[in-house]
């Protein structure tokens, strides 16, 4: 265990990243917004929502005071959007519970919205070179190598058995360091195929010795992946506006505004029933076209197939639109709104 603590960290210190942007100050909050962009987001896609992000939220106080669709325009294209509600609700709660102060007891850190054990570990750690591990999808895959753990295929108690020894591994010092190396380890070289002749770990990996990397980390059973379709219907005025909806609070891209959406059961939605609710929600009559190429979005759980279909606006009933809940969005001018990333490979098709 001590081998395996002093190469990680002599690693890090031949290859680790030290000058990311949140790792400059040691300020709990750079590291918490660093830590949640990163749940789902590779560092290199992080970096430039990162620095815009703290340029305008520069603290705890903003964050929590910020309109929810800005919020969501600074978010836009980073994905996983209860990332950025949960962000704030957090935000919320520190200045309430906390006096505007990121909390340094683990505990406290957990109870966050959006703050699991990793999350919390990994912040307190950067921050305060607090004693917490991490097991975050890239670490455990290196530690459920190097122990090959979970031969028995018990998922559940590979969890248990993994956060024990992360706990047992950390060092005394330089815990912050240490995780960060194991992170970018498991980012970098201990990958899915990984590359084991530039790992600092390999001599003493188990499941490299026995020839079975790609049998780690254990999975429960895979499942296929579930997909769904749908038909976005983009409706444009004379003005060549898309119009937008706010799609609800919970469930993907709460929130966010989209096109209308009509989701697809065995075959594509039927173009009079769109046509018909166009005129019953929205107050205008519309003609829709040929369909453009669809769109395939992967999320975590699951596949989304987007067909866009143009439709133009043949008559308006006189009825004016809500404002709230709907929107005119001009595709040249970019409003600022959160918009998903797939809406935006949308616009970018009508443009
Ligand atoms: N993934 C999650 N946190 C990270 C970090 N601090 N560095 C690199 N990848 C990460």
């Amino acid at each position: 265990m001590a081998l395996f603590r002093r190469r990680a960290l002599r690693w890090f210190d031949r290859h680790g990243r030290k000058s990311l942007p949140w790792q400059r100050a040691r300020d709990a909050y750079a590291a918490w917004v660093a830590e949640i962009m990163l749940q789902q987001t590779r560092v290199g896609t992080v970096i430039p929502y990162y620095k815009k992000f703290i340029a305008r939220f520069p603290n705890i106080a903003a964050l929590a005071e910020a309109a929810p669709d800005e919020l969501l325009h600074y978010w836009s294209g980073l994905g996983y959007y209860a990332r950025a509600r949960n962000l704030q609700a957090a935000a919320k709660k520190i200045i309430a519970q906390h006096g505007g102060v990121f909390p340094e007891k683990f505990e406290d850190a957990l109870a966050l919205p959006g703050i699991g054990r990793s999350t919390a570990g990994a912040i307190l750690a950067f921050a305060h070179g607090a004693r917490h591990a991490v097991l975050d999808a890239n670490v455990r895959r290196v530690l459920a190598r190097h122990y090959a753990v979970g031969e028995d295929g018990d998922a559940r108690g590979a969890e248990a058995q993994l956060w024990e020894l992360a706990g047992r591994l950390l060092p005394r010092a330089r815990v912050g360091d240490y995780n960060q190396a194991l992170m970018d380890i498991g980012a970098g070289v201990c990958t899915a195929r990984p590359n084991c002749a530039e790992c600092p770990l390999a001599a003493g990996c188990e499941a490299r010795r026995r020839g079975e990397q790609l049998a780690y980390p254990r999975r429960a059973g895979k499942r296929a992946r579930p997909s769904k379709s749908v038909t976005m219907l983009l409706v444009q005025n004379r003005r060549a506006e898309l119009l937008l909806v706010r799609r609800p609070p919970s469930g993907i891209w709460g929130g966010l505004w989209s096109p209308p959406e009509y989701a697809h059961n065995g075959r594509a939605a039927p173009r009079a029933a769109m046509v018909r609710d166009c005129e019953l929600q929205f107050g205008l009559v519309v003609k829709p076209g040929r369909a453009l190429p669809g769109i395939r979005h992967s999320f975590t759980h699951f596949d989304l197939h987007i067909r866009p279909l143009p439709a133009a606006v043949v008559a308006a009933a006189p009825r004016v639109m809500d404002g709230g809940a709907q929107i005119w969005y001009n595709p040249k001018k970019s409003a600022r709104i959160g918009l998903p990333s797939a809406v935006g490979r949308i616009l970018e098709m009508l443009r």
